[in-house]
């Protein structure tokens, strides 16, 4: 009888409805991490539009939004099956809850992309089209943490500075979008062509409690809108692989064989699936050992166009070399590794003009923004090549060369003693974006670095080979100096080591009782070359 009651009495408090007529472009919501997750749907003139889940909070810890652009004059019917009371709290504006701060909060990287509200992972469909750099990506636009996810969308111009636009892909009944990537079909092998528009098609996974399937949408206004093709899925492997393991997409066009080529994650590897439209594939082959988020290109070594292999490449970041034929690849060599830390699922653009001719790369960073209405973010572009090393032909990976023009106010110093570096250093602001270039010759094989308000943003230990815990040997290995390029964020930095040989990410994390700001330390290193410059915002002031 007790449980009766209390069954009648939740079901009085929890649920509830709203009209509201769109006259604005934004609906901003308040949410608070302290409640639990309910379910959320609109509906417009009684179809059904969209279903999520948010932590509605009449006490919001911060706010998030939608953009109701296509239905303004309508009415959206808002069903919720939680507690109603944040519903008398939703309200409609032309700018987002907290404009006023964009960009300006306090754990807002400054120099990396990461989304408005809400929270991003992978990125996906990196493509250049137009004179624009596409960055889409996984995205919660409800909540801080992952969940409920949609295509994110941000345009470039310089792979710099970026412009986010509203969600490009939402969940449908086949499941959260999961990744993919996106293809320009200039041949209108698909069809979805209007007259002399290319379309832009995406392939993602759509990923729902039972399956993971393989889905396609084309847009023809540069990415802005979406249609869904109407015979999704176009991959369906759950029972090839007895695996619900299935997804990740990334598709590129294989010229000699004018087919279209998409390597699939399957529970223990990545496939390789031809197709000549992007709707019927082909299974060809499959290489074990890789999981989730997979990438293929080609690339020259040392630059000769004469003499190239293929990268198979992986969401941890680690590959192998080999050859592939449009159908197969073949390893030659592998696995190995060129970047750790922060960066997960890297995937690298498609379509870079011949002309400009580079491999860039963007890795999702795993840091976290505490606190704030936003969480993750994008790792910085960076540019990759193949070259000849002793270990044999290894991936190089360095900031594209537009980082640069961020930097101002840079100080130059030669052959300084460890002391002299420290007093350099002892003016720069600790909480600064920066970019700092430096060699470290080290006088002892013992370990010499780089740290700042105590936290060691270089610890390189030439008695155990070790760069920050990571196994690190030289070209030359009985070379005792180090060259390094550190992009220092509020939350994050990256560091480059001897011309991108090695790269690592990281959470900035100072350590509390620390305000010991930059320091060079280790058994009396010489520092032959030191430059530190400022880096100016990515976000306009
Ligand atoms: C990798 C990943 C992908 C998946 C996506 C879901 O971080 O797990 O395999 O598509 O994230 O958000």
């Amino acid at each position: 009888m007790f449980s009766l009651i209390l069954l009648f009495c939740t079901n009085a408090v929890y649920g509830g409805d709203l009209n509201i007529e769109i006259s604005k472009r934004y609906l901003n919501l308040p949410v608070s991490q302290k409640v639990e997750q309910k379910q959320m749907s609109f509906s417009v003139n009684g179809c059904h539009d969209r279903t999520f889940v948010i932590r509605l909070s009449a006490e919001p810890e911060y706010w998030v939004f939608c953009d109701m652009s296509a239905y303004l004059g309508k009415t959206v019917h808002i069903d919720f099956d939680g507690d109603p009371a944040g519903l008398s709290k939703i309200y409609q504006d032309d700018r987002i809850a907290g404009a006023d701060s964009l960009y300006r909060e306090t754990n807002r990287p400054q120099l990396h992309f990461s989304s408005r509200r809400g929270w991003n992972n992978d990125p996906n469909g990196l493509i250049f089209y137009e004179n624009e750099y596409h960055l889409f990506y996984q995205h919660n636009p409800y909540e801080r943490e992952w969940g409920n996810m949609h295509w994110g969308h941000a345009v470039s111009k310089d792979l710099i500075h970026w412009e986010e636009l509203p969600v490009a892909l939402y969940p449908d009944k086949s499941g959260a979008v999961f990744s993919g990537s996106v293809v320009i079909d200039y041949d209108n092998t698909a069809g979805f062509n209007a007259g002399k528009t290319p379309a832009m098609v995406a392939i993602y996974t759509a990923d729902s409690p039972e399956r993971q399937v393989q889905c396609l949408a084309y847009s023809l206004d540069k990415g802005r809108t979406w249609t869904k093709y109407t015979n999704n899925p176009v991959i369906d492997s759950k029972e090839k692989w007895n695996s619900k393991d299935t997804r990740d997409p990334k598709v590129f066009r294989h010229t000699p064989s004018k087919n279209w080529v998409m390597v699939l994650n399957e529970r223990d590897g990545h496939s390789i699936y031809n197709s000549s439209d992007l709707k019927s594939w082909t299974f060809e082959s499959h290489v074990t050992g890789f999981w989730e988020c997979p990438d293929l290109f080609e690339l020259p070594v040392n630059g000769d166009p004469d003499n190239t292999r293929w990268v198979m490449y992986g969401a941890s970041g680690t590959y192998m070399i080999g050859q592939f034929d449009g159908k197969k690849f073949t390893p030659e060599s592998g696995k190995h590794y060129y970047t750790t830390g922060a960066i997960y699922a890297a995937q690298t653009f498609t379509d870079i003009p011949a002309s400009d001719g580079r491999k860039i790369q963007i890795g999702w960073g795993r840091i976290s923004s505490n606190n704030m209405p936003f969480n993750m973010m994008m790792l910085l572009p960076t540019e990759l090549s193949l070259r000849t090393t002793k270990n044999g032909i290894r991936l190089f990976s360095n900031p594209v060369k537009e980082i640069d023009s961020l930097s101002e106010n840079c100080h130059t110093w030669n052959n300084l003693t460890v002391d002299e570096a420290n007093s350099c250093l002892e003016s720069i602001e600790h909480s600064a974006c920066l970019q700092i270039k430096t060699r470290i010759k080290l006088s002892h094989a013992t370990s010499a670095g780089i740290s700042l308000d105590g936290q060691h943003l270089l610890d390189y230990d030439v008695n155990f080979n070790l760069i920050n815990r990571v196994f690190y040997s030289p070209e030359d290995p009985t070379s005792m100096e180090l060259s390094v390029v550190m992009i220092i964020d509020k939350t994050s930095v990256e560091v480059f080591i001897d011309d991108g040989s090695y790269s690592y990410s990281m959470q900035r994390s100072p350590s509390k009782n620390s305000r010991e700001g930059f320091v060079f330390w280790g058994n009396n290193p010489e520092i032959p070359f030191l430059e530190v410059c400022t880096m100016k915002s990515i976000w306009a002031q």
